[in-house]
């Protein structure tokens, strides 16, 4: 198609794990749009044009391979992007401020800034410019104020559209989400801009689920259901502490509590905590907000939703130590996946990278093997001084080890012969479960000591037969 066939042109600023699944399923539902997706590194642009792709997600591949040189295309080349683009998506990254004023909480905006200045630079005629990022509350008033700065007459539209799906299911939520939030201005423009990604967004999503609202409000509702779900996470986890000590079963409270259908069955599951790069970022974001405003008492609530989070992993190192004779050190611990959830390679704020630190520091030997998550993983743990061996092989990764450490709930966990695994581990073999993914009867009754999360210990200790 030549670029005057395309009833519009997409441009999307920043091809990583929220621009790139977005435009390609945008893509794939919308032939006779054109979508271009930038990034200011051409090594994730070349991967993109590769068949290794920068990121993996279930679907993805094969959805970019059906669209890509067709109506779906990678480029380093913003200015031009810009110049093109009707509709311009900005997926930049938005960490967490490490420096000056709220550091540690507050986001790092710089990102957004030096891509609105950049698409006010290039812009020679009307866009809108749809927010996709986490921003923080008002961040669009920001971008509205920068893109309309000094001496420019072209209109920009600024509209909030948060990108809600989960990494590893990420395809199947971008296809069938529970809503797609638009927040926009109540202005004839404002409202004529919402209008056009709505015209997108219906070619696979019913009406009844596009949820229109102020800007402020769709921003705000994005850093809120991260909070919220993070919440739960800790909620149950504050449990599981407490089920440790006591005997009960995490699992059997959640299954109890669940099936109230006020609080339904979701994000209850018990384990090493959250990791990812979205909840601790928009919790930090939330609590910074809160006290920005005064809001002391509300910015503690949500401090306490990271402290558990904290604790959590806190824990299950202590209990680990704890269970082999309070020392680890010399021992060869295996971790059994390395992302922050299964079917990613995604190693971002991940429990392993700080379970990692911990044990190093009480200077275990680390073995770590994940299906996907490898060079990620290398990459975090370069600068950690200690004995640290990554192998794809879980059966070679744990030959030999004291210990089996579970960080990432994969599916093939659950089936690896673990005869074979415990014949050839240290004795007495531990096994500890951080996401209770496996069977613990059947470890235990193949001689393995189990320690789960929420659950008692099974140990043979007492009548020993090792
Ligand atoms: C999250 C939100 O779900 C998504 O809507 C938003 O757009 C981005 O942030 P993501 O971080 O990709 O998505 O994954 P999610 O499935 O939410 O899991 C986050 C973390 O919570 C993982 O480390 C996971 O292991 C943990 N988790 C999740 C639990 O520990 N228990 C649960 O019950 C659920
Ligand atoms: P997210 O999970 O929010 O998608 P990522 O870090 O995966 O975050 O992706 C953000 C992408 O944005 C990165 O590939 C980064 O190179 C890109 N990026 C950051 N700043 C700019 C910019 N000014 N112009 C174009 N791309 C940018």
């Amino acid at each position: 198609m030549s670029d005057k066939q395309y009833v519009k042109n997409i441009l999307c600023i920043g091809a990583g794990y929220v621009g790139g699944p977005t435009m390609t399923v945008i893509a794939n539902f919308c032939p006779d749009y054109k979508v271009t997706v930038v990034d200011i590194s051409r090594e994730r642009i070349d991967r993109w044009n590769s068949d290794d792709l920068p990121i993996y997600e279930p679907g993805l591949k094969e959805r970019v391979l059906k669209a890509r040189g067709q109506n779906l295309f990678f480029s380093t080349d913003i200015d031009r992007g810009i110049d093109e683009a009707d509709i311009i998506f900005v997926s930049v990254n938005t960490p967490t401020k490490t420096f000056g004023e709220g550091a540690g909480r507050a986001v790092d905006l710089q990102y957004i800034e030096k891509t609105a200045r950049r698409i006010k630079a290039s812009s020679k005629s009307d866009k809108i410019i749809v927010e996709k990022s986490t921003v923080p509350v008002r961040a669009a008033e920001t971008l509205s104020k920068i893109l309309h700065s000094g001496n420019n007459s072209v209109h920009f539209e600024i509209l909030s559209n948060p990108e809600f799906m989960a990494e590893g299911t990420g395809i199947h939520d971008m296809e069938n989400p529970d809503r797609v939030l638009i927040g926009s201005m109540d202005t004839p423009s404002g409202r004529a801009a919402r209008d056009e990604l709505i015209k997108i967004y219906e070619r696979w999503v019913p009406r009844e689920k596009m949820v229109t609202s102020d800007l402020w409000s769709s921003e705000l509702s994005k850093l809120v259901s991260n909070a919220f779900l993070a919440q739960r996470i800790s909620s149950i986890n504050s449990i599981s502490a407490l089920c440790e000590v006591t005997g009960a079963d995490v699992d059997e409270v959640a299954r109890a509590v669940g099936k109230d259908s006020r609080i339904g069955p979701k994000f209850l599951r018990a384990g090493l905590g959250f990791g990812g790069s979205c909840f601790r970022k928009d919790i930090l974001n939330l609590i910074y907000l809160c006290e920005h405003y005064g809001l002391q008492p509300a910015a503690d609530f949500w401090q306490q939703v990271i402290a558990i989070n904290d604790f959590q992993m806190q824990r299950f190192v202590h209990r680990m130590v704890a269970a082999m004779f309070n020392t680890v050190a010399d021992k060869k611990i295996t971790l059994f996946g390395f992302a922050f959830k299964p079917d990613t390679g995604d190693t971002r704020d991940s429990p392993a990278i700080h379970i990692s630190k911990m044990l190093l520091k009480e200077r275990a030997r680390l073995w770590v093997t994940d299906p996907h998550a490898l060079n990620n993983a290398r990459q975090d743990l370069e600068d950690v001084e200690g004995e640290i061996v990554y192998e794809p092989d879980p059966y070679k990764a744990a030959e030999g080890a004291h210990a089996i450490a579970l960080m990432t709930e994969w599916d093939q966990y659950r089936s690896l012969d673990y005869r074979r695994i415990f014949d050839r581990m240290e004795k007495p073999a531990f096994l500890f479960d951080g996401r209770n993914h496996l069977d613990h009867q059947a470890l235990f009754d193949l001689g393995f000591n189990v320690y789960a999360v929420g659950k008692p210990d099974r140990t043979r200790f007492n009548n020993d037969s090792q």
